[in-house]
């Protein structure tokens, strides 16, 4: 049988950087993270009488060590159905990957409903949702819609770490502009910087020892509807984050000049009265979040910004699923 489905991407309020167990991706810590619309991956897999898994993505055909990371994780769906044929899939996100943009998230979430389901594995929410996270940790916040919270958990095989929507995407009108400011620049890829972080940055467990308290918050902010704390908490985690970040040896950076430019922008915007924030993933580019009745003001802002190449407009999205072919 053959499969499509489709996943959206999100972006952390609450930051995950760093993991308690690298092979199952465990988070060291929790977080909270809105689903969002505008940045879909579709996926079309079924399972076959071929000699190897075919994998395209966007167009071209996966080979090395994507392609074996890719089976070694469909491994995970065979061994727990039985169905031990090969994939033949294709994948294709609605957004430029050449701007840098993590697509792992959309993509391992929607690799996982497409692959479960044409494996005839009937999993729970939270079974999906624990097995994306084996793919890349975010891709567990992307099973679920609208604002979400991936718990940290406390068991060694991961079963309780899972993300559960706390609101559904209507809940809340907010927007999120992403404002791209380089187009294909190779960053440090994520499990790497949290690697180094871990490792040999001094900040690393006073970052850990900070994310439960920032949850509690953003979760009473987003069930309260508050604007400001959720962006006086968002702030902070991420740059709590990137602050443990920058202290690992070497520092791991991932700012450009455009970057720090565009978080004095977004803090300039907000003390004159337009209710904005920033927050930052591993990568150059600026993530805006605003209640939607600013979003387009704020776009015609970032639109003459010379800081910003490409302006991708997104707002709450939905949960992972199986769609009609
Ligand atoms: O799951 P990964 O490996 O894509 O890591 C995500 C890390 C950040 O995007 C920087 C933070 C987050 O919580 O999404």
């Amino acid at each position: 049988m053959k499969v499509k489905s489709e996943a959206r991407s999100n972006i952390a309020l609450v930051k995950y950087w760093g993991k308690r167990d690298p092979l199952l991706n465990l988070p060291a810590a929790g977080s909270v993270s809105m689903t969002l619309s505008g940045l879909t991956t579709q996926t079309e897999l079924e399972f076959a009488d071929v000699p190897h898994d075919l994998i395209v993505l966007n167009g071209t055909t996966l080979e090395g060590k994507g392609a074996t990371k890719l089976s070694t994780f469909v491994d995970r769906i065979r061994d727990a159905s039985g169905e031990y044929r090969r994939v033949r899939m294709t994948s294709n996100n609605n957004f430029p990957t050449a701007a840098g943009l993590a697509s792992s998230a959309s993509g391992f979430a929607a690799l996982t409903v497409a692959a479960a389901a044409a494996a005839g594995l009937e999993l729970s929410p939270r079974e999906l949702s624990v097995l994306a996270r084996q793919g890349s940790g975010s891709a567990s916040r992307s099973i679920p819609g609208g604002f979400v919270h991936w718990h940290r958990g406390e068991l060694a095989d991961g079963t309780d770490s899972f993300a559960e929507s706390v609101a559904p995407p209507d809940y809340w009108d907010l927007a999120c502009l992403v404002l791209v400011t380089v187009r294909g620049e190779k960053d440090i890829p994520s499990t790497a910087g949290m690697n180094q972080t871990m490792a040999t940055s001094p900040y690393y467990q006073a970052w850990v020892d900070s994310v439960a308290g920032d949850i509690t918050e953003a979760l009473a902010a987003i069930a309260t509807k508050d604007f400001e704390k959720l962006a006086d908490v968002a702030e902070r985690s991420c740059l709590a984050m990137h602050a443990s970040a920058l202290a690992a040896k070497p520092g791991v950076l991932y700012w450009n000049a455009k970057t720090v430019d565009l978080i004095h922008s977004v803090r300039s915007l907000r003390s004159q009265g337009i209710p904005c924030f920033f927050t930052i993933d591993a990568g150059p580019h600026v993530k805006v979040f605003c209640e939607a009745a600013h979003a387009d003001r704020l776009k015609l802002v970032f639109e003459q910004d010379p800081n910003v190449i490409q302006i991708i407009m997104a707002s709450p999205g939905a949960g992972a699923r199986v769609v009609p072919s």
